[in-house]
């Protein structure tokens, strides 16, 4: 027999906002006593069903499977289902929940989920055939345990959207796909049954895989470890390798690993003209020039470190693919 849980008293800040009534957002105050263990979604159908009948939200399977229950709670994306009151409480005090960003809300907690699914459908995501090496007709196509590995990560996806509302990139430009679609398309792009992996890099070059930010926040969101950010540094890998520098964003990104090989730190001047060429530089000019004329060291380039023999053994074991000596 296990002790009774001691119940502890569960204050909630919910965020209201009912359209069809009017009026501004606002946060409504409710309390209950709780178990810690007890699951903040469960803590929420309790309002719901005890004091306050019209609040709503989404959700469905209760175990972490669906990703219909995930909101903001205290300001992190997390599955309502799967995150306990007590530790929330211990930590902030209260326990403060919001809509996810980045979709508009319908009302209270539940959200338009259309801008998500767009991104997503946008990335084909499917298995695209390749007409010359049709799949054998009824039976399955195997993969290597090294070709699955590739891709272990993405089928954990329960697409609740958490990575799309942690986004700065979502939030800055509505071209981004944000990292769940295009962690879907890395699933694909790495798939050796699929026959439009060139098309897929060649299309997501110029559509807005290079906006990502690299802040990692859509990883540090992620219920299931699918690390998107990460799939999403290798999609950049495969379309430099793919295609070289072909748009601004992989020019940068050669342009900056060329400059740390050769000095050890950057020159901002020849990042410029690696990323945007002659006529970018003549673009840049004005700004260029006040910036010279605060710091006239940038004119002479930066120079070379004193580590610079470490840093070069490092893009050779990188190069190699071994392990990088620490
Ligand atoms: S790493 Fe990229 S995709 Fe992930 S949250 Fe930051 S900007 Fe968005
Ligand atoms: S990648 Fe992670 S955070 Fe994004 S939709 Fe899938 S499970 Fe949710
Ligand atoms: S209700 Fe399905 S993930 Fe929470």
């Amino acid at each position: 027999m296990f002790a009774a849980e001691k119940l502890i008293t569960v204050p909630f800040d919910v965020y209201r906002y009912d359209p069809t009534r009017g009026g501004e957002p606002r946060y409504q105050h409710y309390e209950l006593r709780l178990a810690p263990h007890t699951p903040i979604l469960s803590g929420l159908l309790r309002i719901r069903d005890e004091l306050d009948p019209t609040l709503t939200l989404r959700y469905s399977c209760r175990s972490a499977i669906c990703g219909s229950c995930a909101m903001l709670v205290n300001s992190k994306s997390r599955l309502a289902c799967h995150t306990p009151v007590g530790p929330e409480v211990a930590e902030h005090g209260r326990i403060v929940v919001d809509p996810m960003r980045n979709q508009p809300v319908l009302r209270d907690l539940v959200v338009d989920q259309k801008p998500f699914w767009t991104r997503y459908e946008q990335m084909d995501p499917h298995l695209i055939p390749d007409p010359l090496r049709p799949m054998p007709e009824g039976r399955p196509t195997q993969m290597t345990p090294a070709q699955v590995d590739r891709f272990k990560e993405t089928p954990r996806c329960i697409a609740c959207a958490s990575c799309y509302s942690a986004c700065p990139a979502v939030e800055a430009d509505p071209e981004f796909p944000g990292p769940m679609a295009l962690a879907k398309l890395y699933r694909f792009v790495v798939d050796p049954r699929d026959g439009a992996h060139k098309a897929r890099l060649q299309k997501i070059q110029t559509s807005g895989l290079w906006l990502c930010l690299r802040c990692h926040l859509c990883t540090e969101a992620c219920p299931k470890d699918v690390r998107p950010s990460e799939r999403i540094r290798d999609l950049k890998e495969l379309a430099v390798r793919a295609q070289g520098g072909t748009e601004p964003g992989s020019r940068h990104a050669i342009g900056f690993m060329k400059n740390i090989e050769e000095a050890g730190t950057l020159n901002e001047l020849k990042l410029v003209r690696q990323t945007s060429g002659l006529s970018g530089m003549v673009a840049a000019a004005g700004q260029g020039i006040r910036l010279a004329r605060k710091k006239p060291e940038l004119l002479k380039g930066p120079k070379t470190i004193e580590g610079i023999a470490e840093v070069r053994k490092l893009y050779a074991a990188l190069e190699k693919d071994e392990e990088v000596p620490l």
